[in-house]
C-alpha cells in the first residue's frame, strides 16, 4: 500500500460544499487561457480608462509627505480609513442631491471593504443561518447567488419586468411564505438598482419606494432588510438620475446600500463601502475583524485622496462617455446582426455594462449546451449563460438568455464578438 492511500483523508466544513464550482471561477480561468476567444463575458472594465496618472499623481502627494506616507502604510481599522469615510459622507451626499448633515447617518455607519462583494458577503453571513430564506429580482448577480449558497440560505427568485422586480410578486411572495409559516425565516430582499447585472434594467422610481414601504411592512418577526446592491450607479449615459432605495428608507434603518469604485474607478484598489443601519455595523464589524481586522489601508487613503480633489467627478463622466460609445456600438451590431430575426430580442440599458440577449426559447444557452460550445469553441466567443442569474430551482428560471458586456473589449472588439455570436447562433437555428 502506498503512503498516500494510508493517509487519511481530509474533511471539509460543510461550507466548502456549499460554495462548490462557482461559475465565476469557471468564468474568469476561461477568460484567462482563451486570449483568442472574444469575452463578451468578462466583467472586467475598460483598460483605457483605467487612471494610472491619476493614481500617480495622488501617491505622489501621499508619499511626499513622510508622516502622510506613513500612516497610509500603516495597519487601518476594521471599519476603514476615518479620511475616507468622511469623504464618501460628501460623496454620498452628492449622489442623493442632499446637504451632508441632512443624510441622516454618521460616519460609523460606513463600513469600507475590500470590494463591495466583501460587503455583500458579510451581509450574508450576518444574516443567514442555514435554511433562512433570501428574496431576489430574477434575473440577478449570480455571485450573489453564490454567497447565498454558500451560507447555506434558500433562495426565491421574484419576478421582474422591463422596469425591474415586480413589488406585488414581491408581496405576493411574502404572503405565501406567511401562510405556510415560514415568514420567519425571510431575512433579506437583494436586488442590484442601477442598471441590474445582468439584465441592465434598473428600477424604476416608484418601485423603489413601493419595496422599501413592503419591508416596512412585513417586518413582522423581525426586521427585514433590503440589500440595495449599487454597484453600477455612477454609469449612467441616459436616462433618469433615479433616486436610491436607501433614501426612501427614511428612518436608516431597512436599507443596507452597497457601492464601490470598482466600476467608476479601478477594480484593482477594491475599495467598496456599505452604508448600514446602525445596528448592523457590530456584527459586519465583527465578521470582518475575524476577516481581515481592515481591508487595504493604502488603497483607501488613495481613494481619500482622489475623492478630495477635484477631479473625480470629472473623470467619472469621461468613464461614462467612454462607455456610453460601446454601448451603442453593441446595440447597433445586435441591430445589424439579429435585426428581424425570430425569437431573438434584447434590452436597451442606460447605463451600466450590460445587454440581456434573449433567443428563442428552445436555444439552451448554458455552459453544457450545444449553443455555448458553439460559440466558445468554433466561433471564438464568449458570454455569460443567463440561466447562472437565476437560483436553479426557480420557476421564473430561463435557459434562453445570455448576458453580453460591452466593458473590456474596445469597440472593433464589441463589433466583431457580436458578429461571431450572431454566427453562433444563426448554425445552432439551423441545426
Ligand atoms: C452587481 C454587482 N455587485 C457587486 C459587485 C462586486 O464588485 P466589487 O467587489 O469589485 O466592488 C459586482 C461586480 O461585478 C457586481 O456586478
Amino acid at each position: 500500500m502506498s503512503e498516500s492511500s494510508q493517509t487519511p483523508r481530509p474533511q471539509f466544513s460543510q461550507r466548502t460544499k456549499w460554495a462548490k464550482d462557482q461559475a465565476i471561477s469557471f468564468l474568469m480561468q476561461q477568460a484567462v487561457e482563451n486570449r483568442d476567444v472574444i469575452s463578451l463575458a468578462a466583467g472586467l472594465v475598460d483598460e483605457s480608462s483605467l487612471p494610472v496618472d491619476e493614481c500617480l499623481r495622488t501617491f505622489d502627494g501621499i508619499f511626499s509627505d513622510a508622516a502622510k506616507g506613513r500612516l497610509a502604510l500603516q495597519y487601518g481599522t476594521t471599519s476603514g480609513s476615518e479620511l475616507l469615510r468622511e469623504q464618501l459622507r460628501i460623496h454620498l451626499a452628492r449622489q442623493e442631491h442632499c446637504p451632508v448633515d441632512q443624510l441622516g447617518v454618521d460616519s460609523r455607519q460606513f463600513v469600507l471593504t475590500t470590494g463591495s462583494q466583501q460587503l455583500l458577503a458579510l451581509v450574508g453571513d450576518a444574516l443567514f443561518d442555514p435554511g433562512d430564506i433570501c428574496l431576489v429580482a430574477a434575473p440577478t448577480y449570480f455571485v450573489f447567488l453564490g454567497v447565498l449558497n454558500g451560507v447555506g440560505a434558500r433562495t426565491i427568485a421574484i419576478e421582474t419586468d422591463e422596469q425591474g422586480i415586480k413589488p406585488e410578486a414581491l408581496e405576493a411572495e411574502l404572503a405565501r411564505l406567511e401562510s405556510v409559516g415560514e415568514l420567519h425565516r425571510v431575512k433579506l430582499i437583494y436586488l442590484v438598482s442601477y442598471y441590474e447585472n445582468p439584465s441592465g434594467v434598473s428600477l424604476e422610481t416608484s418601485r423603489r419606494r413601493e419595496i422599501v414601504a413592503i419591508a416596512h411592512r412585513w417586518s413582522k418577526h423581525h426586521r427585514l432588510f433590503v440589500l440595495e446592491d449599487a454597484a453600477y450607479r455612477e454609469l449612467r449615459y441616459d436616462g433618469e438620475d433615479r433616486p436610491s432605495l436607501w433614501g426612501f428608507d427614511e428612518g436608516r434603518e431597512t436599507v443596507i446600500l452597497a457601492q464601490t469604485f470598482s466600476k467608476s474607478f479601478s477594480p484593482g484598489v477594491r475599495v467598496g463601502y456599505g452604508v448600514l443601519p446602525r445596528e448592523l455595523v457590530g456584527p459586519v464589524c465583527d465578521l470582518k475583524g475575524n476577516t481581515d481586522f481592515g481591508s487595504a489601508n493604502l488603497n483607501q487613503h488613495l481613494l481619500a485622496g482622489v475623492l478630495s480633489s477635484n477631479r473625480y467627478v470629472p473623470h467619472v463622466e469621461q468613464v461614462c462617455a467612454a462607455y456610453r460609445k460601446k454601448r451603442d456600438v453593441m446595440l447597433q451590431a445586435l441591430e445589424r446582426e439579429f435585426q428581424g430575426t425570430s425569437g431573438v430580442s434584447w434590452l436597451r440599458p442606460e447605463g451600466g455594462l450590460y445587454v440581456w440577449l434573449s433567443l428563442p426559447k428552445e436555444i439552451g444557452c448554458g455552459f453544457e449546451s450545444e449553443m455555448f460550445q458553439l460559440a466558445a469553441k468554433s466561433h471564438r466567443v464568449m458570454y455569460v449563460p443567463g440561466e447562472l442569474c437565476y437560483p436553479t430551482d426557480s420557476p421564473c428560471r430561463r435557459t434562453n438568455q445570455m448576458r453580453l458586456s460591452f466593458g473590456v473589449q474596445d469597440a472593433a472588439g464589441i463589433d466583431e464578438g457580436i458578429k461571431r455570436l450572431a454566427a453562433a447562433v444563426r448554425e445552432r437555428t439551423a441545426s
